[in-house]
């Protein structure tokens, strides 16, 4: 099954799957959602459980040769160290079923879902919970191995501590920065276990495999540019946000200032590097008002700099930032796969242009040096943006969520026809090359 070439750049859409899987009832989240705690609950998403055969063909329609989807954890542990054989087998039939439409899977383990028997045992505040994750890590790994060549293990942890700790908009709905900072070790050792796991499974016979997390980066711009303090700050920001995760999984250990300092393996624990990007910042250098002692962040438009234009929950649209962090993640000299980038606009011609954008600001990354991968948009179809619920819709497919019928976007051809083109590029510049 992964004998096929990988493609020579990887390009496609993700999900992950309670955005749109529907009736993920025994996670965290459902819980959260059943506890009125966001305004709208997941109910049936986007019903792909049961429609996956019919969405992975347009997948096919629209030329992708690459597909992130997740595998969601609660369904397949339902309880503690019980296995569910069934959700197992759907997984499988979905990479299958990719397979032999021609598209190379990319699986996330962990999507911000987390089973409620983890959740009740204090989830990733339990010391306990890299065991719990490597645990489910093997299983995952032992059973799909033959049809998975890249992983991801955890998606955004920065995000899910911040959102699930300090902003308390998520489950559990902490807001303590100090156990935020409980949290970040768990995440890095559950990393470091669910790696060494998967290079384990794939050993004996040995097959190829790449193993990343997806890194959130943000850009960062100082709100006042002659502000000292100001600067300060977007040096903190961009350190614990864009680079802290990143930097422990390349050296090894987890330094943090007066609280750890942690040797977690002998070497780098990153194959590749998946980066999610989508917006900037502007900081203000102050500790009082933000949700974390690292300044306050705003996005607001009438900020000299600021492009003047939004996504449909507000975030600038911003395309340089996308090289900026591309360019940055040049020091650890792994390859990088974008593995999220998107807008949920309210008209579709402003998701063409993002997407032309965005596609041009990797290619300036990967002419300056930055060994590309391949980029895939956020989101394939569109679905239950968390808190946020069904309002905003970043799909290239949008989804008629009472009738469930799919309509493929405009977009998803820009989308399709932009990569092809640099698709050939790369084609041609390794054919010169060659010659
Ligand atoms: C990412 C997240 C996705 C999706 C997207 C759009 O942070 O991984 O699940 O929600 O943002 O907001």
């Amino acid at each position: 099954m992964n004998s096929r070439p990988i493609p020579k750049l990887m390009w496609g859409a993700a999900t992950a799957a309670h955005q749109v899987e529907g009736n993920n009832t025994n996670n965290d989240w459902w819980a959260f959602e059943q506890a009125g705690r966001v305004r709208f609950p997941s109910a049936l998403a986007c019903d792909q459980y049961n429609r996956f055969r019919e969405d992975f063909a347009l997948l096919a329609k629209l030329g992708h040769n690459t597909h992130r989807f997740s595998v969601e954890w609660s369904r397949i542990e339902p309880r503690e160290n019980e296995w569910n054989e069934a959700a197992l087998d759907h997984y499988e039939e979905m990479l299958l079923e990719l397979h032999r439409l021609g598209i190379e899977p990319v699986v996330t383990l962990h999507h911000f879902t987390n089973p409620i028997w983890f959740a009740d045992k204090g989830g990733w505040l339990n010391p306990e919970a890299a065991a719990y994750f490597a645990r489910f890590t093997r299983k995952v790994a032992e059973r799909l191995k033959e049809h998975v060549r890249f992983w991801i293990t955890i998606n955004e942890p920065m995000v899910f501590l911040y959102h699930g700790y300090c902003t308390g908009l998520w489950p559990p709905g902490e807001k303590s920065f100090a156990s935020a900072v409980k949290v970040l070790p768990n995440l890095v050792r559950a990393h470091v276990a669910a790696y060494r796991e998967i290079h384990a499974c794939y050993e004996n016979p040995r097959r190829e495999v790449w193993v990343s997390i997806s890194k959130h980066m943000s850009a960062f711009s100082p709100f006042d540019p002659k502000s000292l303090k100001d600067r300060f700050f977007v040096f903190l920001r961009d350190w614990f946000f864009n680079h802290l995760f990143l930097e422990a999984l390349m050296k090894g250990f987890l330094f943090f200032p007066g609280l750890y300092c942690e040797f977690l393996s002998s070497g780098p624990t990153l194959d590749y590097i998946g980066v999610n990007y989508y917006s900037r910042y502007f900081i203000k250098g102050t500790t009082k008002g933000g949700s974390t002692p690292l300044g306050v962040d705003s996005q607001d438009p009438s900020h000299p700099e600021h492009t003047k234009e939004q996504n449909f929950m507000g975030w600038e649209v911003y395309p340089d930032g996308l090289t900026k962090v591309l360019l940055s993640l040049k020091k650890y000299k792994r390859p990088v796969l974008i593995s999220e980038n998107g807008i949920c606009a309210s008209t579709d011609p402003q998701r063409e242009s993002f997407i032309q954008r965005h596609v041009e600001a990797v290619q300036k990354a990967q002419r300056a040096g930055v060994p590309i991968w391949g980029y895939l948009y956020w989101s394939f179809l569109d679905n239950f943006e968390w808190a946020e619920g069904y309002g905003p819709r970043f799909g290239i497919v949008e989804v008629n969520y009472e009738t469930q019928e799919r309509k493929i976007r405009p977009s998803a051809y820009v989308l399709s026809e932009a990569c092809r083109k640099w698709n050939e590029q790369i084609l041609q510049s390794t054919d010169q090359n060659r010659s």
